[in-house]
């Protein structure tokens, strides 16, 4: 794992190959000592920190619908896009990440 400036003031963390998310699907890498899913959804990236805020559990496990994923442990939805708590249990959003593939590599933005 690496990291690089593009000056746009977040640290690029290099997680992965950039065909390592293609077609589809999901999978959580550690950046900067934490755990971020990301989404590969019709060919766009979202990037999403997976701890559920409402109680903690992790949000990757759980099933996509559209740009929502919902929470396996109490159901709560989270838009992929802006990371919004979409209906309770949970009311704060989850944090969000820039997502890039560059250079034939898979980044991730960190400010
Ligand atoms: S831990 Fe996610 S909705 Fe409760």
């Amino acid at each position: 794992m690496s990291a690089a400036a593009h000056g746009d003031g977040l640290d690029w963390i290099d997680v992965a190959p950039a065909d390592d998310l293609v077609g589809g699907g999901h999978r959580v890498y550690e950046a900067d000592g934490r755990f971020v899913a990301v989404y590969d959804v019709g060919g766009d990236l979202y990037a999403i920190e997976d701890v559920c805020p409402h109680d903690g559990n992790p949000l990757a496990d759980g099933p996509v619908e559209g740009l929502e994923v919902i929470c396996p442990r109490h159901g709560a939805r989270f838009c992929l896009r802006t990371g919004a708590a979409l209906c309770p249990p949970a009311y704060e959003p989850v944090q969000t990440f820039a997502v890039e593939r560059r250079d034939g590599r898979l980044r991730i933005g960190i400010r």
